[in-house]
């Protein structure tokens, strides 16, 4: 029998698969639920800064009259999901079951509210997730402006708090290793790669934006692959969780062999419900047994980007031929 153990951000996991940050872990039920299913640790629902913020007296954004509609929504949202609430389910979620609880923050600032990291710690949470959600739309600010946002929040919740924590990142950097590696030098224990954010589309017939679709298709599993083949061949102890596209037993192992320490899942659970956990697990177990793998370090990382000196002359290689087969 295959030893599905793994170990990531020094929680011990019974299997990789973790239940992603979303409507799916923000009850006790479903938690517990998750947990019988199967997964190996859930992160939960994101408390947003702005909610910490209001929660604390602090001022947030103002937003523009053309905002209203988001603003009325996102006001009546923060009323029906205190942030008291949260560190209640945090502990409850802890008393209960016995798989790691992450927490989450949804955040776009390294501002004052990163003291609130305390309490989560103090709730019990077994680590934090950071999903830093910034959009980088401004032709005066450049690209290290806004990746400092991203260093110095990871050096302000290092001094905060002593559980490890994480970021959830986007999936446009302009050298995504760099970055890593920066964030690694100050105290992050590891990388979700990589979160999915807003998405628009526009109605032709109203001549306005709308929202595309929330949930991810399985093709958007190709980006998530690919970075984490580059990034967890050059820092090997950083742990990165891989997010975005895994919807078969066949993308947690492609993941597992590109490094990635633990995979997390959401779209996919919505679509096939909890119980589409066990099938995700007992793929693995399958495959592992099938190719005589005891354990998952055995074959972790093995398909990353080792191999190549030159990833960069590799990778035009790569895709001179891709474009060059088809005639
Ligand atoms: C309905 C829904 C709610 C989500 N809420 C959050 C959230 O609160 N915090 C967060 O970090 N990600 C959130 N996400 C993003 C997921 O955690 C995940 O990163 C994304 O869906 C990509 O993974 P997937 O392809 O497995 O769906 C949400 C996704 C969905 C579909």
């Amino acid at each position: 029998m295959a030893n599905l153990e793994t170990n990531y951000l020094g929680l011990s996991l019974g299997n990789p698969i973790i239940i992603s940050s979303s409507g799916l872990t923000n009850s006790i039920e479903k938690i517990i639920k998750l947990e019988q299913y199967g997964a190996g640790a859930v992160v939960l629902k994101s408390l947003f800064e702005e909610q910490i913020k209001i929660d604390a007296g602090l001022p947030i954004y103002s937003f523009q009259k053309t905002f209203q509609e988001s603003l009325d929504y996102i006001n009546n949202y923060f009323t029906n999901n205190s942030v008291q609430d949260y560190l209640s389910l945090i502990k409850k979620a802890k008393a209960t079951v016995k798989i790691p609880i992450i927490a989450s923050i949804n955040c776009y600032s390294a501002e004052n509210w990163i003291d609130f990291t305390k309490k989560i710690q103090a709730a019990g949470a077994d680590a934090l997730e950071l999903n830093v959600f910034y959009i980088p739309t401004d032709k005066d600010f450049s690209s290290n402006d806004y990746e400092q946002i991203y260093l110095d929040l990871a050096v302000k919740v290092k001094t905060s708090i002593g559980i490890p924590f994480t970021i959830k990142l986007g999936n446009h950097f302009t050298n995504l290793p760099f970055l890593a590696d920066q964030l690694f030098y100050r105290g992050a224990s590891g990388l979700t790669l990589f979160n999915r954010g807003y998405e628009p589309d526009i109605d032709i017939n109203y001549c306005k934006f709308k929202a595309a679709g929330v949930l991810s298709s399985p093709t958007d599993i190709r980006p998530t692959l690919h970075w984490i083949g580059i990034v967890s061949s050059q820092l090997e102890n950083f742990d990165i969780a891989a997010s975005t596209g895994v919807h078969s037993g066949e993308d947690v192992i492609k993941l597992l062999l590109a490094g990635a320490k633990a995979v997390q899942v959401c779209s996919a659970i919505y679509k096939n419900g909890p119980q589409y956990i066990t099938t995700l697990v007992s793929d693995l177990a399958t495959w592992m047994e099938r190719n005589n793998y005891k354990t998952i370090d055995e074959f972790r990382g093995s398909i990353n980007y080792k191999p190549s000196a030159n990833r960069s002359m590799y990778e035009r290689l790569l895709f001179m031929r891709y474009f060059t087969d088809i005639q």
